[in-house]
């Protein structure tokens, strides 16, 4: 389910010549009212996320869907980000879907374009209790078949990208909340040290590529992240080739945990890199100004704790624009999660993060979303008005206009909105299906009123 939200926004008047101008050109019943700046909301940064992040010795990725990559969607995956991960593509049910015949199409699609745009690529995942296919998981398994159906998985695969992946995320996901091992086909039938063996042959099918278990609510110190601890500890004084713990920080607006920077410490204390892999930030809908600069913050400090811990490795995204997120469909009534949203326009948290790398944010000068009110025609006692909402360098994802009748006109229908008035006051918000105002587009709502003695143009205002 997506859901519009309200863009923070901040009114500015006309200037005086433009005003003049404009004026003339509207004369009659027609006028110009409100302009809208895009004050408070965050623009690209003026340096690439990925060179700001670069400059700090970090890496930033996104999780991405390959078909996607192209158009606004591929320019910002290639141009912001230094690091790529296959949101699915790469997961035992989409490469192997039936036994021995593979699909790699669209994982090869993201190794192919990370390449081309000079980015890394994290594999993920190649053992999970989730997302794994039928013929598998429907199958009855002695150990020995089980052992050497995963063992030959992570080696085809991982032999596959051999070379050309920076890391894996081996084992997801491998822990209950309170610490205890999570009841997987892996765990219940190979035991705990199915964690090793999959460790051990992805090094031997890649030895270049760095090797992490990762796991969700282990950010901050808990139970699950001090089983997680003592694991790593274990596998280290094995001599397990363990390289990494990655944290995934799907997390809800205002609940960073204020343990983040001890938790990635203490593990780099360890001897081992630390990746926050999976980060949104979640909101109940819809968004407004007050929980984007929430968001903001609460970005801007897993960011800080990253950018304070030298094993920190970097920051990745769980999608980088809240129309490719997996948060709407499994978390009802919530969304907003990432740093642009469903039009790409970035959000304060995209500024939030370039802030936390060192950077600036400039807002364009001239970016707004201008109003145009209208009579398109007018009876003896009733007339038919327009209003326009156009944007250029600017954009929005919904919108509401609001104005004062001076002589008792009284709306009477509207298409296109949804209108209200009480007394002179009429309020008019998008419909379901046009709250969308894209950089450079324009969305036109009608109604007709009555009217008696005169018809004055009101003064429109969006906000
Ligand atoms: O590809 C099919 C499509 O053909 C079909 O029409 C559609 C109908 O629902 O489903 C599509 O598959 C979906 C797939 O994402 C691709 O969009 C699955 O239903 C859906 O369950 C799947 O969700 C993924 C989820 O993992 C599965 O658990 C999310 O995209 C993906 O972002 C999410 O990622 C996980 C990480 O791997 C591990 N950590 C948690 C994270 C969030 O759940």
């Amino acid at each position: 389910m997506r859901t519009s939200r309200t863009r923070s926004t901040r009114t500015r008047p006309l200037r005086g010549s433009l005003r003049r101008r404009v004026a003339a050109l509207f004369a009659g019943a027609v006028t110009v009212a409100a302009l809208l700046a895009a004050g408070t909301t965050a623009h690209a940064a003026d340096a690439p996320l990925r060179d700001l992040a670069a400059a700090k010795g970090k890496v930033i990725g996104t999780a991405v869907t390959g078909s996607k990559l192209t158009g606004t969607y591929g320019t910002i995956a290639g141009g912001q980000f230094n690091s790529l991960t296959p949101g699915n593509a790469m997961k035992w049910g989409t490469v192997e879907p039936t036994r021995g015949s593979f699909n790699w199409a669209e994982a090869d699609q993201i190794v192919a374009f990370a390449q081309a745009h000079n980015q890394q690529v994290r594999g993920h995942t190649l053992v999970w209790h989730s997302q794994n296919p039928s013929w598998l998981t429907n199958g009855t398994w002695t150990t020995a078949e089980l052992s050497a159906l995963l063992q030959d998985h992570i080696t085809t695969e991982v032999t596959r990208y051999k070379g050309k992946l920076a890391a894996w995320d081996v084992v997801n996901e491998p822990f209950n909340e309170d610490g205890t091992y999570r009841s997987t086909l892996w765990y219940n039938g190979l035991g705990a040290d199915y964690i090793a063996q999959a460790l051990t042959w992805a090094h031997a099918a890649d030895p270049s590529a760095k090797l992490y278990i990762n796991d969700y609510n282990v950010e901050g110190v808990n139970a699950k992240s001090t089983a997680l601890y003592n694991l790593v500890k274990s596998l280290k004084a094995r001599g397990v080739p363990i390289d990494g713990v990655g944290l995934q920080a799907h997390l809800i607006l205002g609940q960073v945990p204020g343990t983040l920077q001890q938790n990635i410490q203490r593990f780099a204390d360890l001897g081992v890199d630390v990746a926050v892999t999976e980060l949104d930030i979640r909101m109940q809908l819809p968004s407004d100004s007050t929980k984007l600069a929430q968001q903001a913050a609460d970005y801007k400090a897993v960011f800080d704790a990253c950018v304070a811990v030298t094993r920190c490795y970097g920051v990745t995204v769980w999608g980088f624009t809240d129309s490719d997120s997996w948060i709407p469909d499994v978390f009802s009534g919530y969304g907003a999660a990432t740093p642009y949203d469903e039009n790409y326009a970035p959000k304060p948290a995209y500024g939030a993060i370039a802030a936390s790398l060192g950077g600036t944010t400039t807002p364009p000068p001239t970016g707004a979303c201008t109003v145009t009110y209208s009579v398109q025609t007018q009876w003896n006692t009733g007339f038919t008005g327009q209003v326009r909402i156009a944007c250029s360098g600017a954009a929005l994802s919904s919108w509401k206009v609001n104005w004062t009748y001076g002589a008792g006109q009284q709306i009477t229908q509207a298409w296109n909105a949804t209108c209200t008035q009480s007394g002179a006051a009429v309020s008019c918000a998008n419909a379901s299906y046009n709250g969308s105002v894209p950089d450079g587009g324009s969305v036109t709502f009608g109604f007709n009123a009555s009217w008696s003695g005169s018809n004055p143009v009101p003064t429109v205002t969006l906000g």
